[in-house]
């Protein structure tokens, strides 16, 4: 299979024959992972129950797990479950790269669109599907909203969009999201959207909705064609915890689940003990959710820019990503990503991600060493 390199590796490529200025602290703004403590609370129920390790877990995972997650969907979207229509997952990471393969398995010719910019996983999936791609690009002239004409969609078997976004920090408000859901009935294709950010948001008033919502808003109430995944890697800071959910479209998950057990990555017991008080627990996510809000506040103020309502990414315009990405790192040995290694067709050419997922103190220094930069 014929996967580009990811970013990261890019990245170090890019950079391996340049010596950063080591008066400055290394300062890494590239990777999208908390840089805080997972709350002991997680942390002690997981050291708790290390003696499960002794049991396979079931693919299904534990139904405590299962009733923590559809309480959260609930709590959080005012979406009720029931227990056929959610599937507790290894993170999302793996049911993005597994996910499509199944859904396109039975397609003589498929064909996947997704955002672009993008998550690097939906590509690879693509890949390994043997999917025809259609990208759905986000850029200034359509204010990063996804969209594709009818003719497009038409063809299109399976579409992931991720609002709030990755890299772009945008999202789609209800309106936006019915109207997608009413396009995956009128043309029949599946409808994902990965939720992994729908946390980190800044305005109380104008939270990120779920497409679950949308799909209620938009009188599909048993969510046909529509799926949508969440994780707590970003909201709990809990990468290494490895859970996430995917929900949505009874039928679709009733064979999902089926494919699943060949899959064969179903959670340890102990994570999924740990994760079921981390979806339960919301005034940690709160906690969190105030750090990263606090940094874009700095982000406004230090470099003079408007700040993004989800997300703790950066999309920062800039001229040529690549020059800006070496001579910062040579100048202040600061890393960012450059937005032309996370997209395709020229998107993301002339932008910068700056994952601001450190404390107050360290993103301030950052940041004013940043600015420092760009002034010079
Ligand atoms: C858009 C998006 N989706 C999914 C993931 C995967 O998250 P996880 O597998 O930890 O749930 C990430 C992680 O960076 C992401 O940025």
């Amino acid at each position: 299979m014929n996967f580009e390199k990811y970013p990261f590796e890019k990245l170090s490529l890019l950079l391996a024959d340049i010596i950063a200025d080591e008066r400055y602290e290394p300062s890494v703004l590239t990777i999208g992972e908390p840089k805080f403590q997972t709350p002991t609370f997680i942390q002690d129920e997981l050291k708790k129950t290390t003696e499960l390790l002794q049991k396979y877990p079931a693919s299904a995972g534990l139904s405590e797990l299962r009733k923590a997650m559809i309480s959260f969907v609930s709590q959080r979207f005012d979406v009720n479950l029931k227990f056929e229509q959610i599937i507790p997952t290894f993170g999302t990471r793996e049911v993005l790269f597994n996910f499509p393969q199944f859904a396109l398995f039975d397609k003589k010719n498929p064909v996947m669109a997704y955002t672009n910019p993008f998550y690097q996983i939906y590509e690879g999936a693509a890949i390994a599907s043997k999917a025809e791609v259609i990208h759905i690009n986000l850029d200034e002239t359509n204010n990063f909203k996804a969209s594709l004409s009818d003719e497009e969609l038409k063809r299109c078997d399976l579409v992931i969009l991720n609002f709030p976004n990755n890299p772009t920090s945008a999202t789609m408000n209800e309106e936006e999201l019915v109207f997608w859901v009413k396009k995956a009935l009128e043309f029949d294709f599946v409808l994902l959207n990965d939720e992994c950010y729908s946390e980190i948001y800044f305005d109380e008033k104008n939270k990120p909705i779920s497409l679950l919502e949308a799909s209620i808003k938009a009188g599909n109430t048993n969510f046909k064609n529509i799926l949508v995944l969440n994780s707590i890697s970003k909201r709990s800071s809990a990468p290494g915890l490895r859970s996430g959910f995917i929900a949505g479209d009874e039928k679709i998950l009733k064979d999902y689940m089926k494919y699943r057990t060949y899959v064969g990555c179903a959670s340890p017991v102990p994570l999924q003990k740990a994760a079921s008080l981390a979806w339960s627990e919301q005034n940690h996510v709160d906690y969190f959710r105030s750090i990263y809000k606090k940094n874009f506040e700095l982000a406004r103020d230090i470099l003079g820019i408007d700040i993004p309502n989800a997300t703790f990414y950066i999309w920062l315009k800039v001229d040529d990503d690549l020059e800006f990405t070496k001579k910062l790192y040579k100048e202040k040995n600061i890393k960012v990503l450059p937005g032309s290694f996370l997209g395709r067709d020229g998107l993301g050419k002339g932008y910068v991600r700056i994952a601001l997922v450190e404390d107050e103190e360290k993103t301030k220094e950052v940041l004013l060493r940043l600015k420092e930069f760009i002034d010079e």
